[in-house]
C-alpha cells in the first residue's frame, strides 16, 4: 500500500449538511451549511462557519441567533437549494415549502419540516480567512415526537438524516453497533463476524458464468449489511416509507453555478 500526500484540503467527511435558519418567522431566511460541529458537551457549545459574503452571514451577526435544522432524506432537493440560492435573491422557506415556525428560547425560527432543530445564541465571531466561525451555545433542542421511540429516546435512523460526503449527499445506511460496544463481549463478536465478509465492487462488464459461478457470485455480493431501509422506499414495496406529503422540488429553475462552499 502507497499513500500519496496531497496538499492540504476539506477532506473531512462524512458531514452533516445542516438547514441554517436565521431572522424571524415573519422575516426568515435560510441556508446549507457542512462546516459545522460540535465543540463542548456542557454546555453545549456549537459552530457553525459562514462566509461573509453570505446573506444569512449579517442576519445572524446583527440577531445573535441561529437555528440549526437536521434535514430528513426527502428534504435532500431543498437542501442542495438552500446550499446554491441566496435570501437575497429568493424566498427559500416558499420556494422550497418550508415552514417557518417559532422556538421557545430564540427569535430566530426552526423549520418544521426538520425532526430536530438546534436553537443556538451566538458568543463570538472569529475569522480565519474565507470564513468566519460563529461560535455558539446551544439554548434549547425542538425535537419531532413522532420519532421519540417508546424507550422515550430520540430514534434518528427512522427519521432518516442525510450526510455530506465530498460533493454528494448521503442516506446513513444501516446502524452498526451502539456507542462503547467494543467492549461488549457479545456485540463485539457479532460486529467482528460482519467485518470479516468481504463486500465485492460489482464489475462494470458482464461476464459470461457458468451456472455454478453464477451461484457464487451471487452469495459473495449479497451485503451482510441487507438492503437499506430506504431501499425498499424506491422499489415501491410494501411496507415501503409513503412518500412525503410535501414536494421540496424548486419551482424555479436552478443555479447553473453553485456558490463555492
Ligand atoms: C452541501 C452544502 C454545504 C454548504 N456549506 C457551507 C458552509 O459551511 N459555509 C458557507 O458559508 N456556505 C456553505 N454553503 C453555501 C451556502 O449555503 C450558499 O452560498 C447559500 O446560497 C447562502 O445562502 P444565503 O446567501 O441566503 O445566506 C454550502 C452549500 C451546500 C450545497
Amino acid at each position: 500500500m502507497t499513500k500519496i500526500n496531497w496538499k492540504p484540503g476539506t477532506m473531512l467527511s462524512p458531514l452533516p449538511p445542516v438547514l441554517v435558519s436565521c431572522g424571524t418567522v415573519d422575516k426568515p431566511n435560510v441556508m446549507t451549511v457542512a462546516w459545522t460541529g460540535i465543540i463542548c458537551s456542557d454546555p453545549v457549545i456549537t459552530y457553525v462557519s459562514i462566509r461573509p459574503q453570505r446573506f444569512s452571514h449579517d442576519i445572524i451577526k446583527e440577531n445573535g441567533e441561529f437555528v440549526i435544522n437536521l434535514p430528513t432524506w426527502n428534504m435532500v432537493t431543498a437542501v442542495d437549494f438552500c446550499g446554491v440560492k441566496s435570501g437575497r435573491d429568493v424566498n427559500k422557506f416558499k420556494e422550497m415549502n418550508l415552514t417557518p415556525l417559532a422556538c421557545p428560547n430564540v427569535k430566530a425560527p426552526q423549520i418544521a419540516e426538520c425532526p430536530v432543530s438546534i436553537e443556538c445564541k451566538l458568543k463570538s465571531i472569529t475569522n480565519y480567512g474565507t470564513h468566519d466561525m460563529f461560535l455558539a451555545e446551544v439554548v434549547g433542542v425542538c425535537v419531532d415526537d413522532k420519532y421519540i421511540n417508546e424507550k422515550g429516546a430520540l430514534d434518528l435512523e427512522k427519521a432518516g438524516i442525510i450526510a455530506f460526503a465530498h460533493g454528494n449527499y448521503y442516506t446513513l445506511g444501516r446502524n452498526l453497533g451502539s456507542f462503547g460496544f467494543s467492549v461488549n463481549k457479545a456485540k463485539l463478536k457479532q460486529m467482528q463476524k460482519m467485518e470479516k465478509v468481504e463486500v465485492e465492487v460489482k464489475p462494470a462488464h458482464k461476464k459470461p458464468v457458468s451456472d455454478e459461478g453464477k451461484k457464487f457470485s451471487e452469495k459473495k455480493r449479497r451485503s451482510p449489511f441487507g438492503r437499506s431501509p430506504f431501499h425498499s422506499r424506491f422499489k415501491g414495496k410494501a411496507d415501503a416509507g409513503k412518500a412525503p406529503n410535501k414536494s421540496f422540488g424548486p419551482r424555479k429553475k436552478l443555479a447553473k453555478k453553485p456558490n463555492k462552499k
